[in-house]
């Protein structure tokens, strides 16, 4: 079985669409034939974008412009996706924080967990039931190697990222022969933009250029495994030795080490 092939009543739902991995997971999904529904905050990059895919691709792309932390946008979101034919959903959206959670604004760190975990939960619960009744669809939920090891300095992150790793991966056994691929995108850095030395990021700034991969090549790498059914996708092999260190290396060993690292991203 693979993927639901594009019609033209059938959408592949990307979140995070306005920038990094997940413009790159809608314009592939483009290339590959799918109708978009493209979701994200930032209601002219989501505009630009559907008119640069639908011209390219010859499909149609809608965009929803939605705060995903927010219970109240995001309600009617689900309740729209679970009347769609959703033939893909990537649960792509999520933002990090770097220094201690005592220090950080609690308000924000909600959000987060709300963005990186509870919405990722309810849009999948959304979809699922038609996927099911279907016989077919995928789900991508873009988790993090940083969900694979406990991170001081991190830790909202790193917690919110071990949710959506443990419960994609659970998913994928509960809808085991029904028809339904599930695949976790586990990634260490993906380099979303080429940066500027004036205004690069703390961590662009931190992390060496050899650990990078492109959210092109993480994009692709994906949909490929979605299709595959893959249980789980880790691009580049900086990134398959952090994930491996972080999911059989001892926690005592691995949470200092990661924490001290993380430590100079919250300077
Ligand atoms: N890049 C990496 O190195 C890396 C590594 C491991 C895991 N990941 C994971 O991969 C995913 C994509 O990462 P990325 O690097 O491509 O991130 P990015 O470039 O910062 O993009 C994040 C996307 O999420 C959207 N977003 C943020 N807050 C939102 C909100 N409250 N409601 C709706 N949309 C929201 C942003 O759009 P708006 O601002 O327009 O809302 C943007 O489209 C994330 O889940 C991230 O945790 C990334």
């Amino acid at each position: 079985m693979s993927l639901p092939s594009p019609t033209a009543d059938n959408r592949a739902v990307v979140t995070g669409a306005s920038s990094g991995i997940g413009t790159a997971l809608a314009a592939e999904l483009a290339a590959r034939g799918y109708s978009l529904i493209l979701v994200a905050r930032r209601a002219e990059r989501l505009a630009e974008l559907a008119q640069r895919l639908s011209l390219a691709h010859d499909v149609t792309v809608e965009v929803r412009p939605v705060d995903l932390s927010d219970r109240t946008q995001r309600g009617p979101l689900a309740e729209e996706l679970a009347t769609r034919d959703v033939a893909v959903l990537c649960n792509n959206a999520g933002v990090a924080t770097f220094g201690t959670v005592a220090e950080l604004d609690p308000s924000y760190e909600r959000a987060q967990l709300e963005l990186n975990a509870v919405a990722v939960h309810d849009l999948t619960l959304a979809v699922l039931p038609g996927m099911i009744a279907a016989g077919a669809g995928g789900i991508l939920i873009s988790g993090s190697a940083a969900g694979n090891m406990p991170i001081p300095n991190n830790a909202t992150y790193a917690a919110s990222k071990a949710f959506a790793n443990t419960f994609c991966e659970s998913l994928r056994g509960e809808v085991k022969g029904s028809g339904v691929h599930v695949t976790l995108l586990a990634p260490g850095p993906v380099r979303t933009e080429v940066p500027d030395p004036a205004d690069a990021s703390l961590v662009e700034r931190v992390v060496p250029d050899f650990m990078w991969v492109s959210s092109q090549y993480t994009a692709k790498v994906s949909v490929d495994a979605l299709v595959r059914n893959k249980m789980r996708v880790v691009p580049g092999l900086i990134s398959k030795g952090m994930s491996a260190a972080g999911q059989y290396g001892p926690r005592a060993l691995t949470a200092p080490v990661a924490g001290a690292f993380y430590k100079r991203l919250g300077g």
